[in-house]
């Protein structure tokens, strides 16, 4: 019997490429998604690329009633937690909306979790935990703070997890914390599409590709960065999502708690990015200087070693594969 994960959030970008690879791994991947962020033709683009039919429950994470009911349909053995709001610029605008979905949709979670008898729960935590780092690269030990009410729902989830865990050992947690995931699937059938204009620089970068945007704003050219522009940790999705496996492997079948940053360890700048996906989609995309993006910091990048010592982990695909496999997807999306 393979094991079953419930993922929650499982339609949207990391969850749908996480399914695939606990698919491919052997396990029974369930996806409970509100569809608020997700397109509604995932479920169908993941049982053609499984070749099996897939589990989908479409309810919100803070539901309780929805959530007793999935876990009594389905013989849940762990979950991985991504259901939650994402965007930094909207968590200013609507912070008690970031509070209520991120840090009450996960104390809905366990409860229910807690309450079915189910103690192992992999969380998607974020790099915006360090704040302004003041070491790089950043390892785990690293101070932590937040700018922003984000920020703030991801450190306090990681707290109410660690504080469980130490005070009732059945619970098992994994906490990853991910610096900046990009790129699609290699199928192009999966990939990261906003409704509304991308606020992070692979999605906008797609749509000056695609003609739909003008022109790439550079946030900034005066940074302490060799070239000016701002470095960042780029892991392609595809990477990120074997760590979930890794990590949900440790929880398993070593019932090993970890916290753990999942990056490449290789900061790029904005310019270099522009220049990889100019590369990929086969033109110079035009790009303007714009002043500093508030909240930004110069330089963030992973401290890899310790996801390698305990999981395993490595990112091995290149910033030339994420935008490679962005531009396939995009230019698939469109057609
Ligand atoms: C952002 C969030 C972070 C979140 C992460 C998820 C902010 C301040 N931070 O990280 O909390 O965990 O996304 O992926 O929003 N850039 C441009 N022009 C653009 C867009 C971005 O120059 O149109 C630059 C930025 O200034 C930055 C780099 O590209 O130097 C990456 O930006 P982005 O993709 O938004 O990620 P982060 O800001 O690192």
């Amino acid at each position: 019997m393979p094991q079953t994960v419930l993922l929650t959030g499982g339609a949207g970008y990391i969850g749908s490429h996480t399914y695939v690879a606990l698919a491919e791994a052997g396990y029974r991947p369930v996806i409970l998604d509100s569809f608020v962020n997700a397109r509604d033709d995932v479920p169908e683009r993941l049982a053609r690329l499984t070749g099996a039919p897939v589990s989908c429950h479409r309810a919100d994470i803070r539901d309780a009633t929805a959530l007793h009911r999935v876990f009594a349909a389905e013989r849940i053995d762990a979950v991985i937690h991504f259901a939650a709001l994402k965007s930094v610029g909207e968590s200013v605008a609507r912070p008690l909306d970031y509070t209520e979905t991120n840090i009450g949709g996960l104390m809905t979670l366990l409860r229910v979790m807690g309450e079915a008898g189910l103690h192992r729960l992999v969380f998607s935590s974020s790099a915006t935990v360090y704040g302004a780092p003041q070491t790089l690269p950043i390892p785990e030990t690293a101070p932590v703070g937040h700018t922003n009410p984000y920020g703030f729902t991801k450190l306090t989830c990681e707290q109410i997890l660690q504080q469980l865990a130490a005070s009732d050992p059945r619970w098992c947690f994994g906490i990853l914390r991910y610096f900046n995931p990009a790129g699609a699937h290699h199928s192009a059938l999966l990939g990261e599409d906003p409704r509304d204009t991308p606020n992070n620089l692979m999605p906008y970068l797609a749509r000056v590709a695609t003609g739909e945007l003008p022109a790439l704003q550079v946030f900034g050219d005066d940074y302490d960065t060799p070239d000016g522009t701002g470095l960042r940790d780029y892991i392609h999705v595809e990477d990120l999502a074997r760590g979930h496996v890794l990590s949900l492997g440790a929880l398993l079948e070593q019932g090993a708690g970890h916290l753990v940053n999942l990056g490449t360890g290789q900061g790029y700048s904005v310019l270099e990015v522009l220049r990889a996906y100019s590369r990929a989609c086969g033109r110079d995309l035009p790009h303007v200087i714009a002043p500093r993006r508030p909240g930004d910091v110069a330089a963030c990048y992973a401290d890899p070693s310790r996801a390698a010592d305990f999981l395993g982990f490595r990112a091995c695909r290149t910033l030339d594969e994420m935008c490679a496999s962005s531009w396939a997807w995009i230019s698939a999306a469109r057609t």
